[in-house]
């Protein structure tokens, strides 16, 4: 089976990989112990079949400190506590040249090309994988065409500042949309598959 690469996007309309708050933002959507669409979409759903999340250094050491087993609150909701658990438990790749080790467990560090890096990953036995950042990093995911899959969560502010998930882009990426969900407070949850190849009409 070819594990299929996802890439996993969280940006304001205008971009920016950060988490504003906007009316609704601090509610919760329904049983605080059950996770919101985007949050199912993109991970619970996934936990039987992703074994593999891919992060650049700075999001791999921001979800160490927040999101692993040892980074938890007590007062984190249960589903987030599954989360933690999930990500403890597959494999992780830092993508660094700086970092020489790390402490989290099931984690290994990498560096080089990133296609190459995502066609060794695919061609080594395991699930699917996620691609989880931060914005640089999926920004050349996106550009390269190498994930199979996004999964977009379109938070419904213009920020204005932040790391940006477009940049120059040297070229036309075209995706085709597999479902688009609203959710409560205006978000939007798209996922997208990358389309191969040239795209076959242009506009006039
Ligand atoms: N999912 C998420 O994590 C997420 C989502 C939305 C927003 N954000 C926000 O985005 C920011 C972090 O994102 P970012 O785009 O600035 O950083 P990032 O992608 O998390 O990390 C960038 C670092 O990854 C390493 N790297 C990337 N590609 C590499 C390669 N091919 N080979 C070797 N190393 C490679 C380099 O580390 P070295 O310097 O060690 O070489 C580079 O400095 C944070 O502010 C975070 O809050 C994160």
């Amino acid at each position: 089976m070819t594990r299929k690469v996802t890439a996993n996007v969280y940006m304001t309309m205008d971009g920016r990989g950060v988490f504003p708050t906007y009316p609704g933002s601090d509610l919760p959507t329904g049983d605080p112990d059950e996770p919101d669409e985007f949050f199912r979409r993109m991970w619970t759903d996934r936990y039987d079949d992703v074994t593999t999340v891919v992060m650049g250094r700075r999001s791999f050491t921001g979800h160490e400190r927040v999101h692993s087993l040892k980074g938890r609150k007590p007062k984190d909701p249960k589903f987030m506590f599954d989360y933690s658990r999930f990500l403890d438990r597959v494999e992780k790749v830092c993508l660094s040249r700086r970092l020489k080790k790390t402490d989290w467990e099931n984690s290994r560090i990498l560096q080089g090309d990133l296609g190459k890096i995502v066609t060794k990953l695919k061609s080594e036995k395991g699930g699917n994988i996620i691609l989880e950042g931060g914005p640089r990093l999926v920004q050349e995911v996106i550009q390269r065409n190498l994930a199979d899959d996004y999964w977009f969560l379109v938070m419904p502010v213009v920020y204005g500042r932040g790391p940006r998930y477009w940049g120059a882009m040297k070229d036309q990426t075209t995706l085709k949309l597999l479902s688009a969900t609203p959710m409560k407070f205006g978000e939007l949850v798209l996922h997208y598959e990358g389309v191969r190849g040239k795209p076959s009409s242009k506009r006039k």
